[in-house]
């Protein structure tokens, strides 16, 4: 026997443990070894219930998803999950941990559910662009209903015991170890305490307006993602025969599987996870108590508020009293809206251990201070002297968004400790922190700015120093393509809902109303000293800057944010001129070829960051836009787009740009070798 499972007999109890670290993913040799001890203790006269638990830190997180994409192999989930539910003799499941997906699927094939508090049940594969493909959504309706199965599948939401028990999706809750609790139901089995049946022997009531009413809510919320409908036709068919349902669930599982979405949305789990692999895992990372942040403005505040949601004592320090005030209450606004929204409870919120001052002294004791001041090398280097004078041996942070994090720490007596620690605004809420490591940077240090994310609940992604990290560096470049398309002939609106229409929330010109023009602005005067003169300048931006229009704060920018909305009936003009004064003469843009240049902006300046080490992998690079830009989750990642389009095909269209403005659009290197080498960023991924 395979010692991916623990064939134990107990009596008469059959038990199968399940022992596939870390978390029993339903790999191949998983499903194999179970379906032999199912047909071993079956075929055993000694054995009348048959157990199965997770051995480890879950019962079964899912069907394999690293098998997705390659030939399937015997036998595969659907099969067991039959089997299982067709097996002559009882067979219990006690589920902790985490049964979600396949792992449900497999315990809903079993005669009855034993769920241990603390466990995650759930049909996430909405989520990865596939639909439960195992009976999931045949037998999930069967127990709790169409409305409830619905809810679970179209979603992908995670539900706890509790509820799970409500639903009718297990049998019972108990508390202990798995095995111990697998033995006792056997026993209540035998005695009648626990009943056991086959899920597929029921019948699921039908519900069509519970159908009508998701399936167009999602063709509203959900229009460009495949696999939510195809969840809705799979749960309409569990009103037939169990046969015949899983067959039209199995038609359309593979469709998604086939879908480039499910591509992009599994790249963009495991981009989420491979970003932790960093060089310096292996070091210790530094206790944190005390946090002291510098700064009270938007970014500090939400700095704050972010490790004060995760349980860290927070010294905030702001040398202007007004200012000081304005970012207590802007912290006390977000901890009220984290309350109203139930990711806080009150009781909670009251001990949690904010101090403010105007006196950097009372930093004294933090174990790492983040500034969070006005975006200016000498500003920063004071502050991080001074802090260093304050916390001697404290980590020393910096939450600039381009500045050179090397010169800041060189105004540190201790380099080593200093560190980027790009948040992104608003700080409690996004997910994305760039871990920005300078030459000097040591290992704790860096390992220590990873397990901080993880308190948080952030995802950390490494990267070098280099004007803008991965993301502003990246940003900036395709914000520049946009403003030529707008000065060659695209409206803002018309490239806006192209770029909405590729799936990101808002389009460039909407997001610049949202961050401020000064912000832009300000960018754009700092960079004025360095910028190549064969750059080619758009100043649209600025006239709108000029005009006092900053975007939404002002209630008008590219658009009206006032009582009136829609665009704003000023810009035209501003545009006209501009494209009179360099002699432009607009044309006609598809959307198509909006999309397809704002793309291949993104993806050169993506490949060179890669290529120059700034990020570790091109997968890093995929994470930053993916968690801190909005790009679409279902495209996986810019470079791992660039690889559904090919190298070759990239390089081409960006020579053909290139007759237009040569400066702009050069070929990356490393896209000219891979189109000769006819590889890919997943090699590259795969590589390291
Ligand atoms: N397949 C393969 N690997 C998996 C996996 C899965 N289903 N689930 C988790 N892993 C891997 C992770 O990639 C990670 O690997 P790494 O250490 O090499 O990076 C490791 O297991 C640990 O995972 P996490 O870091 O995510 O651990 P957490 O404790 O934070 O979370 C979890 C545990 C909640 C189970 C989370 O891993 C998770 O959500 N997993 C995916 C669950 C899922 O989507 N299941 C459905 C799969 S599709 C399916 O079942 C199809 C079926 O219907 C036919």
């Amino acid at each position: 026997m395979n010692d991916v499972v623990h064939l134990e007999r107990v009596g008469a109890t059959g038990l199968i443990g399940l022992n596939n670290p870390p978390v029993n993913a339903a790999s191949h040799a998983l499903r194999q070894a179970i379906l032999e001890a199912v047909e071993t203790l079956e075929a055993d006269p000694e054995i009348d219930v048959i157990a199965l638990y997770g051995k480890g830190r879950s019962f079964i997180a899912g069907a394999d998803i690293r098998e997705f994409g390659k030939p399937p192999k015997d036998p595969w989930l659907p099969a067991l999950c039959n089997r299982l539910e067709a097996c002559a003799k009882p067979v219990i499941s006690v589920l902790h941990g985490a049964a979600l997906g396949g792992g449900l699927e497999v315990a809903l094939g079993t005669h009855a559910r034993i769920a241990v508090p603390g466990v995650a049940i759930g049909l996430p594969e909405v989520t990865l662009g596939i639909i439960p493909g195992a009976g999931g959504t045949q037998r999930t309706p069967r127990l709790t209903g169409i409305p409830a199965a619905l809810d679970l599948i179209t979603t992908g939401r995670h539900i706890d015991a509790e509820q799970a028990l409500a639903l009718g999706l297990v049998d019972r809750i108990a508390t202990g170890d798995p095995r111990d609790l697998a033995l006792q139901a056997a026993v209540d089995v035998r005695r009648g305490d626990l009943r056991t049946r086959r899920t597929g022997d029921l019948t699921t009531k039908p519900d069509d307006d519970a159908l009508a009413e998701t399936a167009a809510e999602l063709r509203k919320i959900k229009a460009h993602l495949f696999s939510p409908h195809r969840c809705v036709e799979a749960v309409a068919a569990s009103t037939l025969p169990l046969q015949e349902g899983l067959a039209r669930e199995r038609a359309l599982f593979q469709n998604c599987l086939d879908s480039p979405q499910r591509a992009g949305l599994i790249h963009a789990f495991f981009a989420e996870r491979a970003v932790a692999k960093i060089p310096e895992a292996a070091a210790t990372p530094r206790d944190i108590g005390r946090i002291g942040v510098i700064g009270a403005g938007t970014m500090g505040s939400g700095i704050a508020t972010a490790c004060l949601l995760a349980g860290f004592p927070v010294t905030l320090v702001e040398k202007n009293a007004d200012a000081l005030e304005r970012g207590q209450s802007a912290i006390a606004g977000n901890l009220d809206g984290a309350v109203r929204r139930g990711k806080l409870t009150s009781e909670r919120r009251d001990t949690l251990d904010l101090t403010a001052s105007t006196d950097m002294a009372r930093l004294d004791g933090a174990d790492l201070v983040i500034e969070a001041a006005f975006e200016d090398m000498e500003v920063k280097k004071q502050i991080i002297k001074q802090a260093e004078n304050i916390c001697p041996g404290a980590i020393l942070a910096t939450n600039t968004s381009y500045l050179d994090v090397n010169d800041i720490a060189a105004a540190a007596a201790s380099p080593g400790d200093v560190i980027g620690l790009h948040f992104f605004s608003p700080a409690h809420v996004m997910r994305l922190l760039e871990v920005v490591v300078g030459d000097a940077t040591r290992p704790e240090v860096v390992a220590t700015g990873f397990a901080l994310a993880k308190r948080l609940r952030k995802i950390a992604v490494r990267a070098g120093v280099c004007d803008g990290f991965i993301g502003n560096r990246i940003m900036n470049h395709y914000r520049k393509a946009a403003d030529h398309l707008m000065m060659d002939g695209a409206s803002p609106e018309q490239i806006d809902a192209a770029i909405r229409g590729f799936g990101f929330a808002m389009g460039p010109f909407e997001m610049s109303d949202l961050a401020g023009l000064d912000i832009g602005h300000a960018n754009r005067r700092r960079q004025d000293a360095t910028r190549p003169e064969a750059e080619r300048y758009v100043a649209v931006a600025d006239r709108l800057v000029e005009a006092g229009w900053l975007g939404r704060k002002t209630g008008k920018g590219f658009y009206l944010h006032g009582a009136d909305t829609g665009p704003n009936p000023d810009i035209a003009p501003i545009i006209e001129a501009e494209r009179a004064h360099h002699g432009v003469s607009p044309r006609p843009f598809t959307d198509e070829e909006i999309v397809a240049r704002y793309l291949t902006a993104m993806i050169s300046e993506a490949a060179r960051v890669y290529d120059e080490g700034i990020a570790l992998r091109p997968i890093d690079v995929d994470a930053v836009l993916l968690f801190g830009y909005g790009f679409p989750r279902h495209h996986g990642g810019p470079l791992h787009h660039a690889d559904t389009l090919g190298a070759a095909r990239l390089v081409e269209r960006i020579e053909t740009y290139a007759t237009e403005d040569a400066h702009f659009w050069q070929v990356p290197a490393i896209l000219r070798r891979m189109a000769a080498e006819e590889t890919t960023f997943a090699d590259l991924n795969r590589e390291g």
